[in-house]
């Protein structure tokens, strides 16, 4: 990031509101560190307690960690539970089986709600009519569904019968929908119809017929469509079938798969720095652990909370804070549809307001698109809104600049509201590193300090600890219920992707440089060390870009870095060599437009380079390795200071240096 030293040198402190902190789960420093001390003295004594006082157990658990078989750590092994009664039943008795489950909110502002009764047995119906396709425990589905109440009855319907659900964001392409639909081995297919997105309908369903025919996908037998807007599809006799009809005969109780812990509730697949993208499997009770207690933890949820989490059901964050965590705490929850700009760039403060949000978490993308909004047209500042309801912020998925935190901070939460800035990632299953709303005393783009029981340290490349003050690798040095379990059908990469035998094998290697303050030892993440961009905290590897673009007839080489940008963080900027003479002029604008849809259509709109420079060469050693280093300063338009004299085309410089 562009002001990672003004960052590093941040100094300006918030303290909880006395009044937040009187009544929260954690309260006070003193209590936070009580925790962190029952987890040092007694690891496994520690989760046992929280897992037995926070999850609903059919079977006890009588073995905490087993750590056996390192770095395939299993949690509360011989224990059984279902995610979908922990979510779902377990709220119907004990009282909130009339408490607002859901407030849907569609993308042109109607408005759905569902009580935990309504939704259980929605739930179950669906349950049930995936039973009567034959899908059982085990079994793999694959959603590709809008932001709506059936994406989420899809997810918690599968936890119903143990089938394993992977859901792929709707945003992504008919090849990346095929490769994850081969990948996960999936019987079942559940999608809708179309999505609409800033009024706008957009096709889900037709994409699932491309990714069909591009072949592979015999092991799929039906394909559920949820019925979103009646749009035009194709159809498929045999295997394709409405939702509505599926669920219409099916009784509202469903007898819940009773699983073991460590049963597979989901594989996501997320972007790692090279090959293709990796399937990271969930366990059941230590994932949902982790959900249910960190909306107490970090979000401090109480029953009269409205928690809102604006992220997609796609990503991870819509997982553990929109599918599962808030319903396993019977919180009331709001899913939206839509886009943060539709109708206007008030729609955010508008729902707030509208629906009296009291927890409200969101991207620093968001936030920084919505502070420019904001700046042009003063009617859709978040000051023409009454946020009163607002009690607590959040941000998620990228580092938080201090400038977005404090406008954040003063315009929406108007300096009474703390701010959680999450540092997690898909892999972690829920947060990590965070500040804790009734404790923690506040650092504008500092994470602050690791949740209790998650040992975060900042190593070198040999394991070694770093002193305070001293950029490192993070790392987290003990398993932890909520972790990543393996990666699906590949063991040996889940190892050396984030258990190096360079760390030793057993210490968590999460991919990210950090450092820790040399007065308070609060961390701040100073972004990947390795190949992966985060653009408006959407994760993706240069590599699959790269490999995208090589796919196309006219590329013969190319190579993608990211780019420090104002509002998405990240932006792409690929560096291309095509099989014939360098284009200049408007055949390079449109040689690179042609490239840039073709990247929207291998992987997805949100991998479209946003910049694309061509060259007769890329910057190369003398050994044929590309030099991004060099690329990312190029991509920046700053001057290049390195030494360059490995380069064995050092001219290729001047070529690449602008923009087309
Ligand atoms: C990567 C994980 C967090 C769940 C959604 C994204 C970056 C995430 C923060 C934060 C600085 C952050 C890291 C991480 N990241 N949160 N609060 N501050 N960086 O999950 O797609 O798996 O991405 O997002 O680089 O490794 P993901």
């Amino acid at each position: 990031m562009a002001d990672m030293e003004a960052l590093k040198q941040e100094s300006r402190i918030f303290n909880p509101s006395a009044e937040l902190a009187s009544q929260a789960a954690i309260s006070g420093m003193d209590a936070y560190r009580a925790l962190c001390d029952e987890a040092e003295r007694d690891y496994e004594g520690f989760w046992g307690r929280l897992a037995r006082e926070n999850l609903s157990w059919q079977q006890p658990f009588t073995q905490v960690l087993d750590e056996s078989d390192a770095p395939f750590y299993k949690w509360f092994g011989d224990g059984k539970l279902n995610v979908s009664y922990n979510c779902l039943d377990r709220n119907l008795e004990n009282g909130n089986a009339d408490k607002t489950a859901v407030i849907f909110e569609a993308d042109g502002g109607e408005v759905t709600r569902l009580t935990y009764r309504e939704l259980h047995g929605r739930v179950c119906q669906f349950a049930n009519g995936l039973k009567s396709l034959g899908i059982r425990k085990g079994d793999r589905v694959v959603i590709y569904m809008p932001m709506s109440i059936e994406g989420v009855v899809a997810m918690q319907a599968c936890a119903r019968i143990g089938a394993t659900h992977s859901v792929v964001f709707g945003g992504f392409s008919a090849k990346s929908l095929q490769e994850r639909i081969i990948d996960a081995g999936a019987v079942a297919v559940i999608t809708a119809d179309e999505q609409v997105r800033g009024g706008k309908q957009l096709p889900l369903k037709a994409i699932v017929d491309d990714a069909f025919a591009l072949g592979g996908c015999e092991a799929v037998r039906n394909v559920v469509v949820y019925q979103r807007t009646k749009g035009k599809i194709g159809w498929t006799e045999g295997r394709d079938l409405w939702m509505h009809e599926l669920v219409a005969q099916q009784q509202d109780s469903c007898e819940p798969e009773w699983v073991e812990s460590e049963h597979p509730l989901f594989i996501l697949y997320t972007s790692g720095s090279t090959g293709t993208p990796k399937g990271v499997q969930h366990s059941s009770a230590g994932y949902l652990l982790w959900a249910a207690l960190t909306m107490k933890w970090t979000f401090d949820i109480k029953p009269q909370d409205v928690f809102w989490c604006t992220a997609d059901i796609g990503w991870v964050t819509g997982h553990s804070y929109i599918t599962y965590g808030p319903l396993a705490v019977g919180a009331t929850e709001i899913i939206f549809e839509g886009v943060p700009t539709f109708p206007n760039a008030g729609r955010f403060w508008d729902m707030i307001a509208r629906h009296k949000v009291s927890i409200f978490y969101t991207a620093p993308t968001a936030i920084r698109s919505l502070i420019k909004a904001a700046d042009a047209d003063p009617a859709v500042h978040p000051d023409r809104y009454d946020l009163s309801s607002l009690r607590l912020l959040g941000s998620v998925g990228e580092p938080i600049n201090p400038e977005a935190w404090m406008w954040y901070y003063k315009n929406v939460g108007h300096e009474k509201c703390p701010i959680v800035d999450t540092f997690w990632q898909t892999e972690t299953g829920g947060h990590m590193i965070t500040p804790l709303p009734g404790a923690t005393p506040m650092v504008p783009g500092s994470c602050t300090l690791p949740l209790p029981g998650i040992m975060a340290a900042i190593v070198d490349e040999t394991g070694q600890d770093l002193p305070n003050g001293q950029g490192g690798i993070l790392v987290v040095k003990r398993p932890w219920p909520s972790m990543i379990r393996t990666i699906w059908n590949d063991p040996a990469r889940f190892r050396k992707s984030y258990f190096p035998e360079e760390l030793g094998g057993k210490t968590y290697l999460a991919g990210d440089g950090a450092i820790r303050n040399k007065d308070n030892g609060y961390f701040t993440i100073t972004g990947r060390i390795d190949d992966v961009l985060n653009v408006s905290g959407h994760r993706m590897g240069t590599m699959e870009i790269e490999s995208a673009l090589v796919a196309h007839p006219l590329v013969a080489e190319a190579a993608v870095v990211g780019k420090p940008d104002e509002t998405t963080g990240e932006s792409i900027c690929a560096f291309v060599v095509l099989k014939r003479p360098r284009p200049v002029g408007d055949e390079a604008k449109q040689i690179a437009k042609e490239l840039r849809d073709w990247v929207g259509k291998e992987i997805g709109p949100i991998a479209k380079p946003k910049e694309l420079r061509f060259g007769d060469n890329l910057p190369k050693t003398r050994s044929g390795k590309i030099m991004r280093r060099l690329l990312r300063v190029l991509a920046k338009g700053e001057e290049i200071t390195q030494d360059v004299s490995t380069l064995e085309n050092p001219a290729i410089l001047d070529q690449l240096k602008h923009a087309i």
